[in-house]
């Protein structure tokens, strides 16, 4: 394992400086920067559109940023492909899950395995976390809930040993209920040296477990703090753009 313990916690692990990513002509991302320690969960959290994914691409290697820079752990990978980031420990949980249909739980599983790094994740400990999947793993994924595919998505990202695990809409289309259990381990998953970093435009499951968050509004950063230190009305004027007419939609 890495020599960052003592160090961790205050180095930025993950760090994004004045990134503008361009979609022919739009800009969807303007000068965005951010930094994500080792062991914390952190929320980007804004409306359709706001570049949320294209946040998460970039910093995965999908997209090549017109301007900025991305570092792990001080190391320039602006540049790098994805797999060679995966393999630095940059995985990412793409919107919409994107397992392999055709293939079992288990074969899933060690698709992520075989192209991550080395590490204490295997296929045993995420069928520790979620047993289900021990008992169904020669099932196809697509036989699965929606539920059970985000969390065949998890496992396979967790299995490739990530230090930093990027997380696009794990909640889009699934039930409260569902969404509330798979963000209930996420606090188990992070900590030590590995960072989580949420995306979601529903604010209040993201903004509950992350020790800080940013928001996004096409493209821009419009606020940026720790959730316990701003208003509803503050983040709210920030998602939307404007104060106060929003107040029924992002609490
Ligand atoms: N591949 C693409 N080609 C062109 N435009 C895109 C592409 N991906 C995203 N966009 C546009 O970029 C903006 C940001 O999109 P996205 O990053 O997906 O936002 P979010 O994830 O916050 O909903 C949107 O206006 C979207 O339509
Ligand atoms: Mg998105």
């Amino acid at each position: 394992m890495s020599a960052h313990t003592e160090s961790a916690a205050t180095t930025p692990l993950l760090v994004a400086e004045g990134l503008t990513v361009l979609h022919g002509q739009l800009a969807a991302l303007r000068d965005v920067s951010i930094s994500v320690n080792a062991g914390e969960i952190f929320a980007v959290v804004g409306a359709n559109g706001a570049g949320k994914s294209t946040l998460l691409r970039t910093l995965a290697g999908l997209h090549r940023p017109a301007s900025g820079v991305v570092r792990v752990d001080g190391v320039d990978i602006t540049t790098h492909a994805t797999d060679q980031r995966v393999r630095q420990g940059v995985v990412l949980v793409p919107e919409g899950r994107r397992l392999f249909p055709s293939m079992t739980i288990e074969e899933n599983l060690l698709v992520g395995a075989a192209n991550g790094r080395r590490g204490e994740w295997n296929l045993d400990r995420v069928y520790d976390l979620f047993s289900w999947m021990r008992d169904r793993r020669k099932e196809k994924t697509s036989h699965l809930s929606g539920g059970e595919q985000q969390v065949v998505a998890l496992g396979r990202a967790l299995v490739a040993n990530p230090r930093v695990l990027l997380l696009d809409e794990i909640s889009l289309g699934l039930a409260p209920v569902i969404v509330q259990r798979i963000y209930q381990t996420l606090p188990s998953i992070a900590g030590g040296d590995m960072a989580v970093l949420v995306v979601e435009q529903d604010v209040t499951q993201a903004m509950r477990v992350a020790a800080r968050f940013q928001c996004l509004l096409e493209g821009r950063t419009t606020l940026a703090g720790r959730p316990q230190d701003h208003t509803t009305e503050e983040i709210e004027a920030a998602y939307f753009g404007f104060g106060g007419l929003g107040s029924a939609a992002a609490s």
